[in-house]
């Protein structure tokens, strides 16, 4: 079996001179626990995201995990109690939704940008709906004035699944800012990347302390860290006493300062890194127009008052599944991952049909996605264009 030389991938790491530097600190300092680096990364990413307070984690996933669970708790919501997620997202949004014991109920995404529909939102509210959660994918905010007025007028939660997006602002206000919580990824291939890592933030003081207890096996907010007993006096024997206290059933979610200082290394850097995910998005959507023109493919829209990170480049074929195409660009060393298909997988089939969702349908069969990371090179960038030229015509255009 002849092995091929992936040239093209989705995503990107380079340690930088900061990420070494970092890294050796947080080593040198015996200290790899919530500490410094963990509480510089909450306070400047929530502050960029127009937010008071952050809250790390060990994933994306376990801060949607925990921004649910914390307004459930708060809002005494009952097992049941429905959640409405757009039904083209990464797995994740609909397995917290689960996980709390609490309903995914689907709605279909727009034509255009792929995302939470907002003139569908209305008719799938109930008696029992408690919150949504619009997902900003593949980089794009969501229509979230409509989406909050819809919330305001029927009194529901919002968490932003902002795990693909982060550093841009829909009508002047970021991605994050604009629910009750926001919660993003550092995973692998995302935007900021540590290995493992997800952060939720808030304007709600209340919130962001049930969140750090949830995240920390739901302990009293007390003691979280081991800085919280370095007090002395009537304090100090108030923690001693209540370090083993727990008021919910939380988890062991915790992030440790190695991913933090990860993080935080590339923060400085997130304009450059964003301009160059644009200008390669600009340059791709360029070479690749042609196609559109004739009806092969649509390409990304930016939506109107809205910034595009580009964590990646999506792209819907029109006429013929994604399959043939996908197979092509992989054996030419390019990666492509599916537009996260959800309400077709095996686990969700008994729970949703994919029939009921046309547009989430069409992107299941006919969506994919390829990198535009900042660390591609135009020849990079040709390639990907180069390559989609020669499966529609044999030939570049
Ligand atoms: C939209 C969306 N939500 C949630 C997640 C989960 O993030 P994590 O992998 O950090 O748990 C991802 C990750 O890829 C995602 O794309």
């Amino acid at each position: 079996m002849s092995s091929i030389t992936r040239q093209v991938g989705i995503g990107t790491f380079k340690a930088s001179a900061r990420t070494r530097e970092l890294l050796a600190a947080v080593l040198d300092s015996g200290r790899i626990s919530y500490g410094q680096f963990s509480k510089e990364l909450e306070a400047r990413f929530s502050d960029l995201h127009g937010c008071a307070f952050g809250v790390l984690s060990n994933s994306g996933t376990s801060s949607l995990q925990v921004a649910l669970q914390a307004l459930k708790e708060t809002h005494g919501w009952q097992d049941g109690d429905e959640v409405i997620v757009p039904a083209v997202t990464f797995v994740a949004t609909a397995n917290i939704v689960l996980h709390n014991r609490m309903r995914p109920v689907f709605v279909d995404v727009d034509p255009r940008y792929y995302e939470l529909d907002p003139q569908k939102i209305e008719a799938a509210i109930t008696p029992k709906t408690r919150a949504i959660i619009p997902v900003h994918l593949f980089g794009l905010p969501c229509e979230m004035e409509e989406i909050s007025d819809i919330a305001k007028r029927y009194g529901l939660r919002v968490i932003e699944d902002s795990c693909e997006t982060m550093f841009v602002d829909y009508a002047s206000r970021p991605v994050g800012a604009w629910g009750d919580i926001g919660c993003f990824s550092f995973y692998v291939a995302h935007l900021l990347t540590a290995g493992v890592g997800g952060i939720g933030i808030t304007n709600n003081p209340d919130l962001a302390a049930k969140m750090r207890s949830l995240v920390n096996h739901g302990r009293d907010g007390i003691y979280i860290s081991i800085d919280d007993d370095a007090i002395g006096g009537d304090r100090l024997k108030e923690v001693v006493a209540k370090r083993f206290r727990f008021e919910s059933i939380g988890h062991s979610f915790r992030i440790t300062e190695l991913e933090a200082a990860v993080a935080l290394s590339q923060l400085d850097d997130y304009k450059t890194m964003i301009a160059s995910r644009q200008s390669n998005a600009t340059y791709l959507t360029r070479r690749l127009r042609e196609h559109e023109r004739n009806g092969r493919m649509q390409l990304p829209s930016i939506r109107p008052k809205a910034g595009h990170a580009f964590m990646m480049y999506p792209i819907v074929l029109l006429n013929e599944s994604k399959w043939a195409l996908c197979q092509f660009l992989e054996a030419s060393g390019i990666e492509t991952r599916e537009m996260l298909p959800l309400i077709n997988q095996p686990v969700y089939q008994h729970l949703v049909r994919e029939s009921d969702y046309p547009v989430a349908e069409w992107i299941n069969r006919c969506g994919f996605y390829v990198g535009c990371h900042q660390d591609l090179c135009l020849k990079d960038l040709d390639h990907i264009a180069d390559t989609i030229d020669t499966y529609f015509n044999g030939v570049q255009i």
